[in-house]
């Protein structure tokens, strides 16, 4: 190994690997750190899943498999799941090449199960960060100081791997169009900036700032999520300012829905240059169909009605249904506007009676009947 493989995260060295389409890294022992000493913290993290296998001396699973493994629990976002997929790998293996992704999409589209899924499959640490906590750093409110901190309490206080892992930055598109020098919008995208572009930061393991380390955030892997409603019409403006026949116009009305948003949309949404200037791949997330709902509910392995039809069967209770009844579930969900995120609410209210007539007497039922008005009057169903 050259001297440039020696720090952090290994990088992929075809000659060094018996398989090619495993790709090996290792790390640097960690360092000896009392998890017992470290800070208390508040803030909007999520805990990263991933952060429960030892990260040492790891292999990258074969990215057609990690793939896999993710449409069976994502639907409708194909091209968009292996955009992501492609990116983390691309940021784990070439470190020359930067790689801090935008994910715009609706609520509910799967942005942040994505990225879940696959942080799950290559076992990284990842937290979640609501970027309308933080403000600017040394004024009130969390900074991004914190974030490496929650980073950090996901791997339980192992500096190594938490280097190497996942930044996801959810609702950066509330930050858009403050004012400048807001201490809680635009100011806070620029301090960002740091940690995107690879600083050392200072980070205290004991209350008395006594046991410190310098954090890199070179490795650091940041995902930028947000919904930017209204970019739509951003860019359509920018379509029509072209100065166009009618034939032509016609035609570009067509290609319009397929267009990609640019920077110079972000921009005019009210993002900050600097900010704007630093991401390298923008994934727009599709918006999910009612087949796209029905599909999950179906297939998905994250399906909240097959968790249901299964927990029956383990108390004994089969489940029997006309399959229409996932798009009725599908359409209900559909008017709410929160893309999948709906399902689970629909799915739970279908089944409200029915658990607890089924908790009220114990071992009396063998078969749960549903009828297709459950998705609205959730006594519409029959046990025997
Ligand atoms: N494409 C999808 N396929 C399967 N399940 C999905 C999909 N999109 C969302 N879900 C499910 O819907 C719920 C919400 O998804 P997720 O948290 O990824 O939404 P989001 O796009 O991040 O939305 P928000 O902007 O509201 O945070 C999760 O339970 C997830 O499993
Ligand atoms: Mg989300």
């Amino acid at each position: 190994m050259t001297d440039m493989y020696k720090e952090g995260r290994k990088i992929y060295d075809v000659e060094e690997t018996v398989n090619p389409k495993a790709i090996k890294y290792t790390t640097n022992a960690k360092p000896k750190i009392d998890p017992g000493k470290k800070s208390q913290l508040g803030s909007g993290a999520v805990k990263g899943a991933g952060s429960q296998t030892p990260i040492e001396s790891k292999t990258l699973p074969d990215i057609k498999s990690v793939e896999k493994s993710v449409l069976q629990c994502i639907i409708g976002q194909d091209a968009q799941v292996r955009q992501i997929i492609t990116a983390i790998y691309r940021a784990i293996n070439f470190k020359t090449i930067k790689s801090n992704v935008l994910i715009i999409g609706n609520s509910g589209t799967g942005k942040t199960e994505t990225i879940k899924q696959i942080a799950k499959q290559l076992h990284i640490p990842y937290t979640i960060e609501d970027a309308t906590k933080y403000t600017q750093e040394g004024y009130y409110g969390a900074d991004v100081t914190d974030m490496i901190y929650n980073l950090l309490d996901n791997t339980d206080y192992d500096v190594e791997k938490a280097q190497n892992g996942i930044i996801v930055i959810d609702e950066i598109d509330k930050k858009a169009g403050h004012e400048e020098h807001d201490v809680s919008g635009t100011e806070v995208l620029k301090s960002l900036l740091k940690i995107v572009e690879g600083t050392k930061i200072k980070i205290s393991l004991d209350e008395f700032f006594e046991d410190t380390v310098d954090f890199d955030t070179k490795n650091i892997i940041i995902i930028f999520l947000g919904a930017f409603s209204g970019l739509d019409k951003i860019r359509d403006k920018r379509l029509n300012s072209n100065p166009l026949g009618f034939q032509a116009q016609n035609i570009a009305m067509k290609e319009k829905q397929k267009s990609k948003f640019l920077k110079q949309d972000l921009v005019a949404y009210g993002m900050p240059e600097e900010f704007v200037g630093r991401i390298d791949t923008i994934i727009e997330m599709n918006n999910l169909t009612k087949e796209d709902l029905s599909l999950i509910l179906k297939k998905s392995k994250l399906s909240i009605f097959k968790k249901y039809r299964s927990e029956l069967r383990k108390m004994g209770i089969s489940l029997s249904y006309n399959t229409k009844l996932f798009e009725c579930i599908a359409e209900r969900s559909l008017a709410l506007d929160t893309g999948a995120r709906e399902l689970s609410n629909t799915v739970n209210f279908i089944f409200e009676n029915i658990l607890y007539d089924i908790l009220a007497n114990p071992g009396k039922y063998k078969k749960c009947t549903l009828d297709l008005d459950i998705v609205h009057d959730n006594t519409k169903y029959e046990l025997s």
